[in-house]
């Protein structure tokens, strides 16, 4: 493992005001956000909506990385460029999803653990060949009555280490993310305690298999009031929740936390972002891997139209720049 090389490449993709753009949707995500628009989804319209996306003038101004599925890592823009070397000529690092969903945990009704580890070594170096230099691997944890067990959390925590292990020995930065899901009525304490516990939990796994903390960076959920909760804490009390939180379970040695949105609108996840950065500064530089709070605008002005590329490139340099700024604790100045 040279850790010189990841440390630099996770440092680079938290560079001060650049975050990550999430464009890692699976086929059949990816078709839910294209009928929202009632766009079929073909390898075409897929690879067509990314062009939009990736091409965008300046881009590279406010992103550092770009989170794509395997599909789209080999894929190529209108001119015939590969995606990779696109982005990467731009200064934007490609990197590569590389879990294989969050699937039923046996024996543990209502909860996931997240597939992908046998042939990883393999399709890892395959990546890097393509030109990722970085990788995301996504557990699901749900929070509901009695859930989550510490089953689910141990076994989720223990894949997450393995994946970050080997990407690690491929030279490929990981991105650990364990994300507790927003849905549901508990209140923002109870969601503390769950992304405290899947923390804590994680961090004992990464350290118990050998992950440098200096070569990763942290892809967290915000501590927020469930979706259906009577009680929706307000902005400071998510930023101080969720900073109380990381100080407490995120070792310093991490270079960054870049948070999902997770389905917070476009405009919340970039004010929490702001206020989070407003109390710093951190051990850690805070910034973002939004996935829909990056494209929920760019989606539906593009509507599937060649003719409206522009316009959803200007919507998703809107949020690219707006989150830019929070990532600054400049966004509301
Ligand atoms: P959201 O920001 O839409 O949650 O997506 C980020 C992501 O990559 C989830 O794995």
């Amino acid at each position: 493992m040279n850790l010189d090389v990841l440390s630099a490449t996770a440092r680079e993709l938290v560079e001060p005001g650049r975050g990550i753009l999430a464009a890692d949707e699976s086929s059949p995500t990816i078709k839910k956000r294209f009928d929202s628009i009632n766009v079929e989804s073909t390898e075409e319209s897929r690879r067509a909506y990314r062009d939009m996306l990736f091409s965008a003038e300046g881009v590279e101004q406010y992103v550092s990385g770009v989170i794509l599925y395997e599909e789209t890592l080999f894929q190529k823009a209108a001119d015939g460029t590969p995606f990779s070397k696109m982005l990467a000529d731009k200064g934007v690092i490609p990197g590569i999803k590389v879990d294989k969903g969050a699937k039923d945990l046996a024996g543990a009704d209502g909860e996931k653990v997240t597939e992908g580890l046998d042939g990883l070594r393999e399709r890892l170096i395959e990546y890097r060949n393509a030109g990722a230099r970085f990788a995301k691997w996504r557990a699901v944890i749900n929070i509901d009555e009695d859930l989550p067990s510490m089953y689910c959390l141990d076994t989720n925590a223990h894949a997450l280490a393995r994946y970050a292990a080997l990407c690690q020995e491929q030279g490929i930065v990981p991105i650990v993310e364990p994300e507790v899901i927003m849905d549901g009525s508990h209140d923002l304490e109870t969601c503390e305690d769950v992304t405290a516990a899947a923390l804590a939990t994680v961090f004992g796994q990464l350290d118990a298999q050998g992950v440098a903390f200096e070569g990763m960076l942290l892809k967290p959920n915000m501590v927020i009031s469930g979706t259906t909760c009577p009680v929706q804490a307000d902005v400071q009390t998510v930023a101080e929740a969720t900073v109380r939180c990381l100080t407490r379970y995120v070792p310093a040695a991490v270079p960054g936390i870049v948070f999902l949105s997770g389905g917070q609108s476009d405009e919340l996840a970039t004010a929490h972002l702001d206020a989070m950065n407003k109390l710093g500064p951190h051990p850690w530089a805070l910034s973002f891997s939004y996935g829909r709070a990056l494209q929920a605008a760019a989606l539906k002005a593009w509507g599937g139209q060649a003719g409206n590329v522009a316009a959803g490139q200007a919507a998703f340099m809107h949020r690219a720049r707006c989150n830019s700024a929070a990532a600054l604790g400049e966004y509301s100045d």
